[in-house]
């Protein structure tokens, strides 16, 4: 079983990213052969400072270390340190087609907020995701739900390529959790939680202190109904109720039960107490790991050595059935 996923190195990482995504890695180590990228390249589509992005790689390491990615249990790289990405991306551009890629609707949203310059980048972006994805011959692709029209993308291209290349790619399976796959913004539970959102009083950073992300919560959009219980108009109390659920690792229907007859504002305080004592111990553990950059580039070197070994046989396979390069003896 081998479990691949992808992370962008930008900005501050937010709760909704640990829950909808670094807690499933963590679980994937446990269950098959977990391979982790931190998605540099992808983070180049759009405006972005180079030296922020290069520290960012290194927080964002430090940040899934802390969370408890084992480098002995693990492969934890970054992308741009294995070509073969790169590569595969323009192999499987012949098999990608503009009108699926126009379809997207993270293209639409994040090209919509480019003030004056779209690049190319941006719209290829999925193919990049794709080829992340099966260089590996990925199983399974533990994301959050705003990724899975780009996992459905990748199940197409590697379908297409097999059935005008021959049987090559594996069709991998997006996995999304039950409760958490899609963590809202505090401010305005309708959209998600985002490192980019309007307002930064909606997301939880890693970043916070326990005093900010209580205040957070103290402000967190509800709605003027009264019962902590599930609603269809409710998408305040249905966020929190799922962010509570996660937290303790219990059923939404088991928080229901505890907060019956009590008020929004104990209900708030309760969740905000809760996800401070669930970040503290990796907020600690990430100001230890971050403080050694050196220690930190050699887990990522030594984690690029071991994905690019199987990157670059899948390159070679694709490479071969496409009439790509030079003929070569079969290894
Ligand atoms: P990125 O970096 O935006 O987000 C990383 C992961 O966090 C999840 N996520 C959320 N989950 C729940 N609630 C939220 N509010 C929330 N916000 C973000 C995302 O779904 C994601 O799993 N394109 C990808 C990176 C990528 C990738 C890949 C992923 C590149 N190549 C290959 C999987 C496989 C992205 O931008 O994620």
């Amino acid at each position: 079983m081998r479990i691949f996923s992808g992370i962008q190195p930008t900005g501050v990482k937010h709760l909704g990213n640990y829950i909808g995504a670094i807690v499933p890695y963590i679980e994937g180590q446990e269950r098959g052969e977990g391979i982790y990228c931190i998605v540099d390249l992808h983070a180049t589509t759009v405006a972005y400072e180079p030296a922020a992005l290069r520290t960012g790689s290194y927080d964002l390491a430090a940040l899934l270390l802390a969370a408890g990615l084992d480098p002995a249990r693990c492969i934890l790289f970054r992308q741009s340190d294995v070509h073969e990405h790169s590569v595969l991306q323009w192999l499987l551009m012949g098999v990608s087609s503009y009108g699926e890629l126009l379809r997207m609707t993270q293209f639409k949203d994040k090209s919509d907020k480019q003030k004056d310059f779209v690049s190319a980048g941006l719209f290829s972006y999925p193919v990049l995701m794709a080829a992340d994805i099966l260089a590996y011959k990925t199983d399974e692709v533990p994301v959050g739900d705003d990724q899975r029209q780009h996992v459905e993308l990748t199940r197409n291209i590697a379908e297409r390529f097999n059935s005008r290349f021959g049987e090559t790619l594996v069709v991998p399976a997006g996995v999304y959790r039950t409760v958490g796959a899609r963590i809202m913004d505090l401010q305005d539970p309708t959209s998600k939680m985002s490192t980019t959102g309007a307002n930064p009083q909606g997301a939880i950073y890693f970043s916070d202190e326990p005093s900010a992300i209580l205040k957070k919560f103290k402000s967190a959009v509800t709605d003027s109904g009264r019962e902590v219980v599930r609603g269809p108009d409710k998408p305040g109390i249905n966020n929190l109720l799922d962010i509570l659920a996660v937290v303790r690792g219990v059923s939404v229907e088991e928080v229901e039960r505890e907060f019956e007859g009590s008020m929004y504002g104990q209900f708030k305080q309760t969740v905000g107490e809760a996800v401070v004592d669930y970040i503290a111990p990796v907020q600690a553990r990430y100001k230890e790991l971050r403080a050694d950059e050196a220690q930190l580039e050699a887990i990522l070197a030594a984690g690029a050595d071991k994905a690019r070994q199987i990157a670059a046989q899948t390159v070679a396979e694709v490479q071969a059935k496409m009439g790509v390069g030079p003929v070569r003896s079969a290894s």
